[in-house]
């Protein structure tokens, strides 16, 4: 009943208006509040970029400071989490423990749900940002085996994060000024982009009024699968399949046969087509991070010889298959010293700060309404129903 129009994926479905990221995918441009992404990753911060994307414009110090004090405040997990924990196998996917812990957020903050109230809105959007580091960082202590390590307010959120992650009691963990800043820029390269699957699926989830965190653990869960976030997880394994250059041609092959349902993962996008600018920005944060930590990665030459003998290729040309953010980002996670299981759960932390600066504008928006696609029913016509001895 009534007119609507079919769009399988989206693809040309604008479901809202907004002011927080601009991407012109032709031209290979991404800008976020009008700032492009190649000055935010090389002269900006992550706690700066968080609090662009929330407020709209760039913090003066004083309001940087207090921003990046309130965000350390909320640092802590309560301690009965760790018991939620300890309730999932220990070789669980550090992305299904995410999606499970930020959910159970839901039962814990009941004085930041009114998401009619500014100010309960802003406390859980903090909340979520300053926890998620320490949600991750622990989700990986325990596929690991190791004790929790708490937060540390005297160090900066990509530092904090890095101590979480690698310090064991025995030895804490030598946090190099370098590889703090790269991961710092991975979290800004991340940070948003636009109306993505899981942004949509954190906008429809809210959409309804439902409690914010469980919103966000919808939206970890969108991003898992490889053809979005879990890519990054992907292209390493792809790499490694790949194991030589010689082998090049054979996956290249493979990704061009429609008969075969591999992909070459880190290529194409939605959006792009054109470089993805957030690739540019990695590719070359991946030699500095390798070359500052000593690291000979035989991954990085044959990520560089797929990339240009795919960008050669008549059909990634034709169709405008350009390396994506995912491609190049793994490499330097794995330099740092991640586990491939947890590149997602970086991404998912670093896309938290897009995810409440979304949601609180789709909120706030005058035009809100639930979301609610129309479907192109193609099943039966109504028929009698036959009872279960006739069947
Ligand atoms: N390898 C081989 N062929 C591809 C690839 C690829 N990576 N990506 C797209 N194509 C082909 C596809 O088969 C289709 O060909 P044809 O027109 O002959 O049928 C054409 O290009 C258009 O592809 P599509 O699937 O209609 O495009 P889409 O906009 O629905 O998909 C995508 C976008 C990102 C899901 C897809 O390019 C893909 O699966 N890429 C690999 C996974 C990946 O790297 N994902 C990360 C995306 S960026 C970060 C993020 O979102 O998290």
């Amino acid at each position: 009943t009534g007119y609507f129009t079919y769009d399988p994926g989206y693809t040309s479905t604008g479901s809202c208006d907004s002011a927080i990221t601009y991407i012109d995918g032709d031209k290979g441009e991404l800008q976020h509040r009008g700032y492009s992404i190649e000055d935010l990753a090389g002269k900006s911060d992550f706690m700066e970029v968080a609090y662009l994307l929330l407020h709209g414009e760039l913090p003066n110090k004083e309001e940087k400071d207090t921003f990046t004090q309130t965000i350390t405040n909320h640092t802590m997990l309560h301690e009965q989490m760790l018991f939620f924990y300890r309730g999932f196998r220990r070789d669980a996917h550090p992305m299904a423990i995410m999606v499970g812990v930020v959910g159970a957020l839901s039962s814990f903050y009941h004085d930041s749900t009114d998401i009619n109230d500014p100010h309960q809105r802003m406390v859980a959007s903090i909340r979520m940002i300053a926890k998620m580091p320490t949600i991750a960082a622990m989700a990986y202590k325990y596929s690991v085996g190791q004790p929790f390590v708490y937060p540390r307010n005297d160090l900066s959120y990509a530092e904090n994060f890095l101590n979480m992650t690698f310090s064991v009691p025995a030895e804490d963990y030598k946090i190099s000024p370098a590889v703090a800043r790269a991961m710092d820029r991975i979290f800004i390269l991340h940070a948003d982009h636009e109306q993505n699957a899981s942004t949509s699926t954190v906008r429809i989830a809210g959409s309804s009024g439902a409690n914010p965190f469980a919103c966000i653990a919808a939206g970890i869960s969108s991003l898992w699968g490889p053809a979005h976030g879990g890519a990054n997880e992907a292209v390493l394994t792809m790499l490694e399949q790949i194991g030589d250059k010689k082998n090049i041609p054979e996956f290249i092959a493979r990704a061009k046969d429609k008969n075969d349902p591999f992909r070459l993962m880190g290529f194409g996008h939605r959006v792009y087509k054109n470089f993805d600018p957030r690739a540019g920005v990695l590719k070359q944060s991946c030699h500095e991070v390798l070359e500052e930590l000593g690291v000979q990665d035989p991954l990085l030459d044959l990520a560089m010889e797929l990339e240009k003998i795919a960008l050669e290729d008549d059909y990634f040309v034709q169709r405008k298959l350009f390396p994506n953010v995912d491609f190049y980002s793994g490499i330097i996670l794995k330099a740092i010293g991640f586990p491939t299981s947890m590149f997602t759960v970086l991404f998912a932390l670093a896309r938290t700060v897009g995810w409440v600066a979304q949601w609180n504008e789709m909120i706030t928006d005058p035009n809100q309404k639930i979301g609610r696609p129309r479907q192109l029913f193609l099943g039966h016509a109504q028929r009698e129903y036959v009872e279960l001895e006739d069947r």
